[in-house]
């Protein structure tokens, strides 16, 4: 007698586990069972596969369960059948999973590999597009990605979690997976490839081409990072050949340009500008009136070869006093997020756009201003600076007068949260909500997630930038 049992292309791993309950819970031999994806080819005697018997309950070891989810998704030939007669094979023998020697385990274990492996390169290469609607009040993103195996459903959570402040889609050839309104769903439909391009695309491509660092181009490591097959969905695709093939040329003429002098690990830029005449010297700028009244100027810091740059308003009290950035209130609740968001901020230049503090003063107290575009403007001299010494492949704006410096568009945040935008020197600026801002609504406003997202993508950027063998920035 033959068992036909059919899996569906949704929902394979839970009708797979309900059938093989039913038929391992009756003895039935793994030969008797023919495993049938929908869609796939009927056997010869499958066809009137007999119906499947009740079930009683079974126990698996622990770890199988884990492991045949991930199995259920192959496409590898065989993978259903090898996963049942493993699970007849470890009943009453539970060291059995752990004994890679036996070539069934061996082989089951490379399957999940795949699986893993698979998933690791769709979060890496999944590139949303914007589609947003005007007025819509999440943002609307898009996404074409063909993986190898059937792991849309494994992998929705994470597009979920990561993906969590906006709604998307991601279309692959055989199904769609929906996030819309803080709900996730798939369809089984049969999609062509979608074309793709927006002006992110742009833009995206104008940063890849501007941080691609030839003289530190390791072919193999990123061919393997980044098959081929990848690449017709990558916008920066197109240009990888072109720069390949001009890497020897360009490393030969930075060779030609390097300094004669170490670059210095400046940790603090703007103390060790060349040339620290008054008119160079960040402690006695007079730029604007701020100056007067703040107890001093405070620059950024971080590593001088920073690939991130966070970019803040102007100093607050603390800061004004110690004369470092981000350490007040703001700064540690900034580091809060960036750690739970696995974004490293020692890693990171923090700077303001603003280095004086602006405030008026009420009794004791001393109550933060915004600066007005004048001060901002003003203070523009100090932060090119410092964007020209650590030459940081992003910048990111924290809140509007940051947004403002760094784009010179001075409009509201709340429109541009997540977005990454053109900066005034074509470096991307991924523009996002203040620390201080999320201080003031308090924590029911939920704005803590936003900042958070935005932080882990910005270390996503960097890291796909790293995943192509790009790990500096030209200089
Ligand atoms: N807010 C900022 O924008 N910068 C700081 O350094 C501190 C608070």
């Amino acid at each position: 007698m033959i068992y036909a049992p059919h899996l569906p292309r949704l929902g394979t791993f839970e009708a797979w586990r309900t059938a093989a309950r039913a038929l391992a819970s009756n003895d039935i031999p793994a030969d008797q069972v023919e495993w049938m994806m929908e869609g796939g080819q009927t056997g010869l005697f499958a066809q009137d596969g007999a119906a499947l018997p009740a079930p009683r309950d079974i126990s698996v070891p622990s770890g199988f369960v884990q492991l045949a989810r991930q199995v259920c998704a192959s496409r590898a030939e065989g993978a259903h059948e090898l996963l049942y007669r493993v699970l007849l094979r470890c009943r009453g023998n539970a060291a059995l999973l752990s004994n890679r020697a036996d070539p069934d385990i061996a082989r089951l274990e490379e399957l999940a590999k795949n699986i893993r492996r698979d998933m690791h390169k769709m979060k890496a290469f999944v590139r949303f597009r914007d589609v947003s609607k005007p007025g819509a009040n999440r943002r609307q993103f898009l996404s074409w990605f063909e993986p190898d195996h059937r792991i849309e459903e494994l992998i929705g959570g994470f597009f979920q979690r990561r993906f969590g402040d906006m709604d998307w889609v991601i279309v692959t050839p055989e199904v769609t997976m929906r996030f819309e309104g803080g709900d996730l769903s798939f369809e089984a439909v049969a999609s062509e490839r979608l074309d793709l391009s927006d002006e992110t695309e742009e833009l995206w491509k104008t940063y890849y081409a501007n941080i691609f660092n030839p003289a530190r181009l390791k072919i193999k490591a990123m061919q393997s990072e980044m098959p081929k097959k990848y690449w017709k969905n990558l916008p920066e695709a197109d240009l990888i050949p072109g720069l390949i093939a001009n890497a020897e040329a360009r490393v030969a003429q930075m060779q030609a340009h390097a300094p004669t002098l170490p670059p210095l690990r400046a940790e603090r830029i703007l103390d060790r500008l060349p040339d620290r005449d008054a008119a160079r010297d960040i402690h006695a700028c007079k730029r604007c009136p701020l100056s007067a009244a703040a107890t001093q100027a405070v620059g950024g810091e971080g590593p001088q070869d920073a690939m991130i740059m966070v970019v803040g308003e102007q100093p607050g009290d603390t800061e004004d006093l110690s004369g470092r950035p981000f350490v007040g209130p703001a700064g540690q609740l900034f580091d809060r997020l960036a750690e739970e968001a696995g974004f490293d901020r020692a890693a990171a230049y923090v700077t303001n756009a603003v280095k004086h503090f602006k405030f008026q003063p009420r009794g004791k107290r001393r109550i933060h201003q915004n600066p007005n575009t004048s001060e901002i403007e003003a203070c523009r001299v100090w932060l090119t600076a410092e964007i020209d010494a650590v030459q940081p492949a992003l910048l990111i704006a924290l809140g509007g007068s940051a947004a403002q410096a760094l784009t010179g568009d001075g409009s509201r945040i709340t429109a541009r949260r997540g977005r990454v935008e053109k900066g005034l020197d074509g470096r991307p600026v991924l523009v996002t909500i203040h620390p201080s801002a999320i201080l003031r609504a308090g924590p029911s406003a939920g704005l803590e997630e936003h900042l958070r997202a935005d932080l882990r993508r910005a270390t996503e950027m960097c890291a796909a930038l790293q995943a192509a063998g790009v790990d500096g920035v030209n200089r």
